[in-house]
């Protein structure tokens, strides 16, 4: 039987039109039931034709950006204005397009003290989020060649962290520290888009999603692992090795 969490579209175009389908239906959802439309955005450059998509006609339109409240899953330890980070890149495709409230709008900072910009943003995510429970109406992510998601990268310590929301992590094969929220908070969202796309993701994904459980090496199945809120959409390419 098809796995329905897994969608597989011709190209990473056409991954971003459905995801910008779905963001749209999300804040609608969420506004109707809450209010209010709470978005965590992934980094890296796959969400890139996502938010080039959103900030044009018809979707910025159909968006109540007045209600909606952004975060990020995880930061870089470069500044904003530094072509790596990842607000910076949302910012520029997207939010500086839209009518969304810059004081609704709340980026990581892991240019300065990763350990102190985590424990700041942990405090910024509990003032909107209760001890237990749902989080954010929608959670995008990522999916690097080697199976990371966010900043859980393999054979990092925050792969562990049980207790903390955010966490500062240093990545060995980069050199660099990372701010990232970690794999129980992530999963508490209340719908987790992972977007995949590109012939090199495909060892990875099959190894995620069809492989042996490895959470060590692959700690993107430490989200989608006994998590019916997840959904995959995935281009042909990164999509060739799995068994659908
Ligand atoms: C980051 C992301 C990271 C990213 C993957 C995929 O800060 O880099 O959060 O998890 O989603 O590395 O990156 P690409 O989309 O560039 O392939």
């Amino acid at each position: 039987m098809k796995n329905p969490s897994i969608q597989v579209y011709p190209d990473k175009q056409a991954v971003g039109a459905q995801a910008a389908l779905l963001f749209v239906e999300a804040a609608r959802s969420a506004i109707e039931a809450r209010g209010q439309f709470l978005v965590c955005l992934s980094g890296g450059s796959t969400p890139k034709v996502l938010f080039q998509i959103l900030a044009q006609t018809p979707y910025r339109h159909q968006v109540d950006w007045e209600k909606t409240f952004v975060f990020w899953g995880d930061e870089r330890s470069v500044p904003f204005d530094h072509p790596d980070n990842n607000a910076q890149m949302a910012s520029e495709n997207l939010l500086a397009l839209v009518p969304v409230p810059d004081d609704q709008v709340f980026p990581m900072n892991g240019a300065d003290d990763p350990k102190a910009g985590a424990e700041a943003y942990e405090s910024t995510l509990r003032y909107f989020f209760k001890e237990d429970g749902p989080t954010f109406d929608l959670l995008l992510l990522g999916m690097g060649d080697d199976g990371h998601t966010a900043s859980l990268f393999p054979g990092t310590s925050i792969l562990s962290e049980t207790e903390k929301w955010v966490d500062a992590v240093f990545v060995e094969k980069f050199d660099t520290w990372r701010i990232s929220l970690t794999a129980p908070f992530i999963r508490r969202a209340r719908n987790i888009q992972f977007l995949v796309t590109g012939d090199s993701k495909a060892p990875a994904l099959l190894a995620v999603l069809e492989g042996p459980e490895n959470i060590t090496t692959y700690p993107s199945q430490l989200i989608n692992k006994d998590n019916p809120n997840v959904l995959w959409l995935t281009d042909e390419t990164a999509a060739a090795r799995l068994s659908l």
